[in-house]
């Protein structure tokens, strides 16, 4: 008989009427007469109850039927008899694919921390939290690619090897096919690259975002989905070394008009999960979230009007609040770099809602800013969002050829890298501004998850690459 998908099987109205479901068993309880099979196919977060007639099938037909078993359930589809479900399935014939042993299957018992479930990520998802976290995660990547497809950018795909460093976001990957145990270095102790496999220096990338510049003076609109790589050691619940991000890089847009995506595309994102997930944003909310307050966050992220905060007066208030009493690890002086307990300050306490935070000092921020007239701040535009920090790291970009040089010559980056990133500075220059969400933080916010590691299946980060 032809599988009907849980999702769909529990919102039948075919009743009385045979029906088959496939999938894993969550808990098998009952009595002497009657047994209840909880199973669950990944369609949903909701479980199917199949009702087992003692009278008709013997306790060895059943005995491999355990938590974390995969079988097939033939049976009709009748209302269901007890609360909590609309429908049951009567079983009439019963197919076992796969055994699951007791004594051996790690996801027997309920309440298992989330620092355990990932020494068994690659079982974690058949559990109910990871279930919906990574059914969210998919509809997070559609609600992206909707977002900008609508709104007329072309999806850019840039490479995610390179042999430039031009971001200075952090320590990279190297990629080589050098033998490591023999590498011959030249009399000032430097490799030597050019018998490598791409005859130079190369890496896994921090950004697609110089490429996709390019792509922007071209294309209009364009904007990028894919993975990062970040060598930093931040051993933190919000970094990871392997990450997505999605970059948009747009043509002819100001400072305001950038800060107007960011809000608009990061509120649809929210929105749609809203609209998209609710099942799974129920469960994340009263079983997940440490206050039950993932569902009211989200809806007010998308209410509200973000305030729009330059950093000056960002640093007036902290430095406000630290008379005030307030304390923090890192001080806050202007000029210094923002550290996410000052973001959660302002976001959480002071404002109580989404900052973007503009205009930075520049020597904080990357060289391709633009730099505003006062020639000490650049006009970056960050997201802060409750519980996260950063979300978003964006700017406009520096459209002079002349003055992007001298920033790159301040900051001795080494320019022959560079020459095809100011070729865009030199043929048709055009102003524009992008940004780049961090995608594994815009999971954190839609889950309510509190570690990053536990909204990407199978996270990097130091001393971390299994599976
Ligand atoms: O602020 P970042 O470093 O900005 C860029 O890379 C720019 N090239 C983006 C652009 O303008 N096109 O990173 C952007 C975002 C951060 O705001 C954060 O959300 C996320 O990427 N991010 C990380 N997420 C997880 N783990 C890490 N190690 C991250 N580093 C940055
Ligand atoms: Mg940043």
């Amino acid at each position: 008989m032809q599988r009907t998908v849980i999702i769909d099987a529990l919102k039948s109205t075919a009743l009385n009427q045979p029906i088959n479901v496939r999938g894993w068993v969550r808990s098998r309880r009952g009595n002497k007469q009657v047994c209840f099979i909880a199973l669950n196919d990944g369609s949903t977060i909701q479980n199917i109850q199949i009702v087992v007639d003692l009278t008709q099938f013997s306790e060895d037909q059943l005995k491999p039927v355990t938590t974390g078993s995969c079988i097939s359930a033939t049976g009709i589809l009748v209302p269901s008899q007890g609360a909590g479900q609309a429908v049951e399935i009567q079983l009439t014939e019963l197919e076992i694919y796969g055994t699951a042993d007791p004594e051996t299957y790690p996801l027997q018992k309920k309440g298992l921390s989330m620092e355990y479930l990932r020494t068994i990520a690659h079982l974690r998802p058949r559990t109910n939290t990871f279930g919906a976290v990574f059914r969210i995660r998919h509809h997070m990547t559609m609600a992206i690619h909707t977002y900008f497809h609508e709104h007329g950018f072309f999806n850019f795909h840039t490479p995610l090897i390179t042999a430039s460093d031009c971001e200075g976001a952090g320590q990279m990957f190297q990629v080589t096919t050098k033998n490591l145990y023999n590498l011959k270095k030249d009399e000032n102790g430097k490799i030597d690259y050019s018998d490598d496999f791409f005859g130079k220096q190369a890496s896994l990338t921090v950004s697609g975002q110089l490429e996709g510049e390019l792509a922007a003076m071209a294309l209009g609109k364009i904007y990028t989905f894919g993975p990062t790589f970040r060598a930093e050691n931040s051993n933190t619940p919000r970094h990871l070394a392997e990450f997505w991000m999605i970059e948009p890089e747009v043509a002819f847009i100001d400072k305001s008009e950038l800060m107007d995506l960011e809000e608009d595309f990061i509120k649809y994102c929210v929105r749609w999960a809203l609209n998209n997930c609710m099942d799974d944003l129920e469960f994340l909310n009263q079983y997940v979230d440490p206050e039950h307050k993932l569902i009211e966050r989200m809806r007010s992220v998308v209410d509200t009007e973000f305030v729009r905060l330059p950093y000056t007066e960002g640093i007036a208030i902290l430095q406000e609040a630290i008379k005030n009493g307030q304390k923090f690890e890192f001080p806050c002086n202007w000029g210094d770099d923002i550290s996410s307990e000052h973001e959660r300050y302002l976001v959480e306490k002071h404002f109580g809602k989404p900052v973007i935070m503009t205009d930075y000092p520049k020597d904080i921020k990357a060289f391709y800013m633009k730099v505003n007239e006062d020639g000490k701040t650049v006009q970056g535009t960050d997201v802060l969002f409750p519980q996260i920090g950063e979300i978003i790291g964006g700017s406009v970009r520096e459209e002079s050829l002349d003055k992007l040089n001298a920033e790159i010559e301040r900051r001795h980056i080494p320019m022959k890298d560079m020459w095809w990133y100011l070729d865009t500075r030199r043929f048709g220059a055009a102003p524009h501004a992008g940004f780049g969400l961090g995608f594994e933080r815009l999971m954190l916010f839609v889950t309510g998850m509190q570690n990053i590691r536990d909204v990407i299946p199978f996270p990097r980060t130091p001393k971390t690459a299994e599976f």
